[in-house]
């Protein structure tokens, strides 16, 4: 018997940062900043992202590309190793996700890569609180409730529990 199952989500969309509460604004504004040091010679696409812990702090986050195109890393994880580096014991609430053209301009929000998508995942089973994400660009910010909803059916570690009949 075949079962056709459905998965969809809701996000919200504001055309205004000033919409988004003061938290928010200043993950948004740290990403944005951040992607003003980002290491892309290459792609010259700088993107940044910012991480809200619970303790409060913010954790930041550039891409950094490489010669050889695959040892380059994206901003966002960039900035959760940052995190589990040096804030192991914390956890992040929220991550917000900027990025800029070689001109200085914002882009249109920018959604996390499948590899960051994964590890966003981990890092919510990791802690067991759910991130929010916030894709900030020129004209709208997207605000997604968790990464289940940008991976669904995600592999993560309750794959790995082997249960034994
Ligand atoms: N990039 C990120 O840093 N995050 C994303 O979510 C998408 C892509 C980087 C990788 C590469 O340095 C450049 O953007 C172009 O793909």
């Amino acid at each position: 018997m075949i079962k056709t199952l459905n998965i969809s989500f809701s996000y919200k969309e504001f055309e205004s940062v000033d919409e988004l509460n003061f938290d928010e604004r200043e993950l948004i504004f740290a990403a944005r900043e951040v992607a003003l040091h980002a290491y892309a010679p290459y792609s010259k696409f700088r993107v940044g992202a910012a991480v809200r812990l619970d303790s409060g702090k913010i954790v930041c986050g550039t891409n950094v590309e490489n010669a050889a195109f695959p040892s380059g890393i994206c901003a966002e994880r960039n900035a959760i190793s940052t995190l589990v580096s040096n804030y192991i014991n914390d956890k992040a609430l929220a991550i917000a996700i900027a990025a800029i053209t070689e001109d200085g301009k914002l882009t249109d929000p920018v959604p996390p890569c499948g590899n960051c998508r994964q590890v966003i995942a981990e890092e919510e089973s990791r802690t067991g609180n759910q991130i929010k994400i916030i894709l900030s660009g020129r004209n709208k910010t997207q605000v997604i409730d968790s990464i289940s909803c940008l991976l669904p059916l995600q592999f993560n570690k309750k794959n790995l529990e082997i249960k034994h009949p």
